[in-house]
């Protein structure tokens, strides 16, 4: 039970849908732009599905939206300790180069219904939209890049989600980004076996 489960219905997010509803304000202006902007032309090239959830009892507010897209986490190049702690729950003989995943590439929480457990509702719903049995494709893992600030680090770091990365330096590294830049977002991911099981 939950907020969005008992008070909200979840629809495709397209022109239509938002020519419906009131404008949709997450408090990031990136977002809220992709979201208001762009969500039509992402699906139209494949990139991206978004949805929102809508208020039942006034459907013209959007208490959040996200977008889902597929994606993969390259165990590869990864340092030798990262490698293990991601493979860490897979069998030698199942371990693969690449492993499969879904993209949470964006997702916002309405900024009047923020800090009452709706975001973490959200991520519970995307982990069995990531299970669901009639899936025609597999994913091991739910994967993220955070936004960098420590609100956005704290939501997804109490919903489970780790840093592929252990330290910034390290994820700076991998991306070849100079260590005086700033690092923007991190990546995260949430090995969905723990529930699958
Ligand atoms: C991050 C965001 C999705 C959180 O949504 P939410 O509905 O407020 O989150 P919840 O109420 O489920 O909070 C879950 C946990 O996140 C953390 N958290 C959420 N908001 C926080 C805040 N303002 N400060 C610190 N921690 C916070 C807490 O650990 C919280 O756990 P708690 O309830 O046990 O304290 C929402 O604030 C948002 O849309 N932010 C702007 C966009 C964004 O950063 N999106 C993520 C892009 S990668």
């Amino acid at each position: 039970m939950g907020f969005l489960l008992e008070k909200c219905t979840l629809f495709p997010l397209n022109n239509e849908i938002l020519s419906q509803c009131q404008s949709f304000s997450c408090g990031d202006s990136d977002l809220d732009d992709f979201f208001l902007n762009n969500v039509e032309n992402f699906d139209f090239q494949l990139l991206g599905k978004s949805f929102c959830y809508r208020l039942d009892h006034n459907p013209s507010v959007i208490v959040c939206a996200f977008t889902l897209a597929n994606s993969s986490i390259d165990g590869r190049n990864l340092p030798n300790n990262r490698k293990k702690k991601l493979v860490e729950n897979i069998p030698y003989e199942k371990r693969l180069s690449s492993y499969p995943a879904m993209l949470i590439g964006r997702l916002g929480v309405n900024r009047d219904y923020g800090n009452r457990g709706i975001g973490s509702e959200l991520i519970r719903f995307i982990r069995t939209v990531a299970l669901a049995g009639d899936n025609w494709s597999a994913c091991r893992y739910l994967t993220v890049d955070a936004y960098n600030n420590e609100n956005t680090r704290k939501y997804y770091e109490a919903n489970g989600f780790l840093y592929l990365f252990s330290s910034e330096k390290q994820e700076k590294e991998y991306i070849s980004m100079p260590e005086d830049k700033e690092l923007k977002t991190r990546l995260m991911y949430f090995d969905l076996i723990q529930l699958s099981r």
